[in-house]
């Protein structure tokens, strides 16, 4: 428990850091990089860097599945996806402005980026039971997804089909194996996140 939340006290750390960077509202002094310049403390923010939004299940729901159809469905020919009226409205993510082989990548990568939200400390299940972040088998689980987003982005960059079609398989095995223990309880969702 204490080294998953120091893990993240590093990850806020370093969030709030590089969001100070690019966003002009935390108004951070110009940093010297190399220059041994100390970074500011973060305490001056307005507003915490990160805030829980959603149910584990609304993050699921929300993110992964979405984002894993995109994967699943370039197992097939992605010029056969169906035409939209208006690719900037299209909401398929396959056939919008940012379709094709691009939206293959931005799923993969919002897999990936998953595996952070999954484990943001005050993440409740939808049975009020908070994600067991603190455990090494879920902790473990949600490398593997994260893992498979990576692979999936890496095929989608190299537009192979055949990669995509394996890295399906990787990618819907990371998910049953969270599932397997935290997801499909056979006395009931009350007991969902439960090991
Ligand atoms: C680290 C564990 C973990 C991983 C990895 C994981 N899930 Fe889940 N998932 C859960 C848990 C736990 C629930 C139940 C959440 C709740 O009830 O709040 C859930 C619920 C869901 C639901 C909602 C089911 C319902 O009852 O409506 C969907 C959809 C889903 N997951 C899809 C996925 C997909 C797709 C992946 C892989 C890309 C994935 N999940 C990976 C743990 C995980």
């Amino acid at each position: 428990m204490f080294e998953v939340r120091s893990l993240f006290r590093l990850f806020w750390v370093t969030a709030v850091a590089s969001a100070a960077m690019t966003v002009p509202a935390f108004a951070a002094p110009a940093q010297a990089s190399g220059g041994g310049a100390k970074p500011k403390p973060a305490a001056t923010a307005a507003a915490p860097a990160s805030k829980v939004e959603a149910n584990l299940l609304q993050l699921m729901r929300g993110v992964l599945y979405p984002a894993s159809n995109v994967i699943f469905a370039a197992q097939d020919d992605l010029t056969k996806q169906p035409k939209p009226e208006d690719a900037s409205t299209s909401p398929n993510p396959l056939t919008t402005t940012y379709g094709g082989w691009q939206a293959v990548e931005n799923a993969a990568l919002a897999i990936a980026e998953s595996a952070n939200l999954v484990m943001m400390p005050g993440r409740m299940c939808s049975n009020g039971k908070p994600a067991p972040i603190g455990r090494a088998d879920w902790v473990k689980d949600v490398q593997r997804l994260r893992e498979a987003g990576r692979a999936a982005y890496k095929a989608a960059q190299k537009k192979d089909t055949d990669a995509i079609v394996e890295v399906s398989g990787t990618l819907s095995d990371a998910c049953s194996a969270c599932h397997d223990v935290y997801r499909e309880k056979k006395t009931g969702p009350q007991d969902r996140c439960l090991p």
